[in-house]
């Protein structure tokens, strides 16, 4: 991959384009500034070269119409509250209109270092990936960097379409990104194990595909535990099942026989009438759920045995929470594999979402190896497809 060590950065203006796609309140507040604190290193090193920077980034999904409440001035604040000096944002719902341009010029002329424009998606020409668009963002800058791994995997204007017009790189979290989902488990340390949760199977196919041909163990949890156990013959209560992907699951744990590698699925969950931490909870032997109960968390034994098979792996990823660890009462099973990451000596990735706010919520982020600020693209990524984004940058 290119990257920003190999450009000549002195006296240029960089376009940057950052995933600040941030969770906010209703208030507009940011709840979590990880995604901009992790490109702190890239900015700095940009600005170390004595360039400029004008960032472009999107925040939700606005749907290609301008809308205050997905205005990116809030980020443009927080990230001149990180940096420490003033982030010029410019106000301008075409993005890189007329308005823009002037702004842009008048900032070069300028002493200031940083510049922010408006949701790219205020536009619906970003995720046409329309080329006049491209190159009007292309040509308010000299070079163009892709920092945003979280939208890597969407070719859209700001992310793929202006690497068309002035020179792209990479810059540290991109590569950082790459080097740990893709690289660092292409040939992994092994034993190499998944645990792999979430809701539903036809969400993890690829996922599935793909690591039967990488991974060494893939311990199963979270609702997509149940239709593998229905799958070969166990009944789950009320628990959440896709009906329609029986045959499939069934398929696929022949499929790791076949191959040899370890699919390893709940001996015991935990459960409830309701999907509710408010009434009691019991443990049940996979053999013995009742016809009422719906599994919400992997259970007690389960959990001693993935956590057992994370402390011998050099290569352990997480991709999906095990259990409800919203609700207090059935987040024991995560907290059990994510403590097991933690004291684990090998490489542990942490894939994005909610795997990323189960690690934080048991306090244990800084124990990680890495863990990836992409959602969907960090599971394309792990699923062995090319993100357009990387595509642009290895070219
Ligand atoms: C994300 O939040 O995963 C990225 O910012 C991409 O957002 P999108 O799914 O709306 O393209």
């Amino acid at each position: 991959m290119r990257t920003i060590k190999e450009a000549d950065l002195k006296g240029k203006t960089v376009l940057l384009r950052a995933d600040y796609n941030v969770p906010m309140d209703s208030d507009g507040n940011i709840t979590d500034d990880m995604r901009i604190t992790s490109t702190l290193p890239t900015l700095n090193y940009i600005l170390e070269q004595g360039a400029k920077i004008i960032i472009c980034a999107h925040l939700g999904r606005p749907k290609g119409k301008p809308s205050p409440e997905f205005s990116l001035e809030p980020v443009a604040r927080r990230l001149s509250e990180l940096m420490k000096e003033n982030v010029v944002f410019s106000d301008d719902d075409e993005v890189a209109g007329e308005a823009t341009v002037k702004a842009a010029e008048a900032f070069r002329a300028s002493d200031g270092r940083l510049m922010m424009l408006q949701n790219t998606r205020f536009v619906p020409e970003e995720e046409a990936n329309d080329p006049v668009f491209a190159g009007k963002l292309a040509s308010l800058a000299d070079v163009f960097v892709l920092d945003a791994f979280g939208c890597a995997h969407r070719a859209h204007a700001s992310t793929v379409g202006v690497a068309d017009y002035i020179p792209a790189y990479g810059g540290f979290l991109i590569e950082k990104e790459v080097r740990f989902l893709k690289d660092a488990l292409d040939e992994p340390e092994r034993p190499y194990t998944v645990i792999m949760g979430g809701s539903k199977v036809s969400d993890k196919i690829g996922l599935i595909t793909n690591l039967m041909t990488k991974a060494d163990n893939i311990l199963i949890g979270g609702a997509m535990a149940q239709t593998f156990l229905k799958a070969i013959g166990y009944e789950v209560g009320v628990s959440k099942v896709e009906e329609d992907k029986l045959e499939l699951a069934s398929r696929m744990l022949e499929q790791a026989d076949e191959i040899g590698v370890k699919m390893f699925l709940p001996v015991d969950v935990a459960g409830s009438t309701e999907f509710s931490n408010d009434t009691p909870k019991e443990s049940y032997g996979i053999d013995a759920i009742p016809k009422d109960v719906m599994a919400l968390d992997i259970g007690e034994k389960t959990a001693k045995n993935y956590a057992e098979i994370i402390a011998k792996s050099k290569t352990v990823v997480f991709n999906g929470p095990v259990g409800v660890f919203e609700m207090e009462k059935y987040s024991d099973g995560t907290r059990a594999v994510v403590e097991a990451m933690a004291n684990c000596p090998g490489t542990t990735v942490v894939g994005g979402g909610d795997s990323a706010a189960a690690v934080a919520l048991f306090g244990l982020s800084d124990k990680m190896t890495h863990i990836s600020t992409g959602g969907g693209a960090s599971l394309e990524m792990l699923e062995g497809k090319v993100l357009p984004g990387v595509a642009i940058l290895e070219n």
